[in-house]
């Protein structure tokens, strides 16, 4: 009886194991990839700065066997624990992203859409947020950022408007 299980687990797992292949759209210069190149990142810096996590999430990959196994929450939890990592490392460093895969939110939710697609699964939002790392200095850093470089077109903007309305008024 045993032993016809473990025969039956092997034939379901083998069965499965064909149809094996998470298509993951990270769009950018990279497009689809496979879950097994989701952290297949080539940036020494990043890869370097997130050692215990990074790999720790390969392993999680490297040994699943099913798309379901990919979409279980603790290979999730693994890989967005790796991209957590990148993000804070990009920040931290303030190196722009090297590679749309490197400690992005988009890529995350790319991964949770190929399991729906894929296996119906659906990943909870909860299990791929990044969250801004807690010494972040905020937006007020040395770059400016996307809203406060829009505020300071906006200021610029109405103080020129401001002149010729100064101008026409005169
Ligand atoms: C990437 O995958 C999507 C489905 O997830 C598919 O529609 C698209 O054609 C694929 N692109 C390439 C370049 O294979
Ligand atoms: C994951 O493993 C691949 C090889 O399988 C390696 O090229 C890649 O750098 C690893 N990724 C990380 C983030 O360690
Ligand atoms: C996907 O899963 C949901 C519940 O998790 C179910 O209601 C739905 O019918 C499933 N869809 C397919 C295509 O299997």
């Amino acid at each position: 009886m045993h032993s016809f299980l473990s025969f039956t687990f092997l034939l379901v797992t083998l069965l499965a194991s064909r149809a094996f292949a998470l298509e993951i759209n990270v769009g950018g210069t990279i497009g689809n990839v496979t879950a097994q190149q989701f952290l297949d990142i080539n940036d020494e810096t990043l890869t370097g700065a997130c050692t215990p996590q990074c790999p720790t999430a390969n392993t999680t990959v490297a040994a699943c066997t099913t798309d379901a196994c990919l979409c279980d929450p603790a290979t999730v939890a693994a890989i967005t624990t790796c991209e957590q990592c990148l993000f804070n490392t990009l920040i931290a460093k303030n190196i722009p992203m090297p590679d749309p895969r490197a400690g992005s939110a988009t890529a995350l939710t790319a991964y949770a859409a190929a399991c729906l697609a894929s296996v119906n699964i659906t990943v909870p939002t909860s299990e791929i947020t990044l969250t801004l790392p807690a010494d972040w200095d905020g937006p007020f850093g040395q770059h400016l950022s996307l809203p406060a470089t829009v505020i300071t077109v906006i200021v610029a903007t109405a103080l020129a408007s401001g002149c010729i309305y100064v101008v026409n008024t005169m």
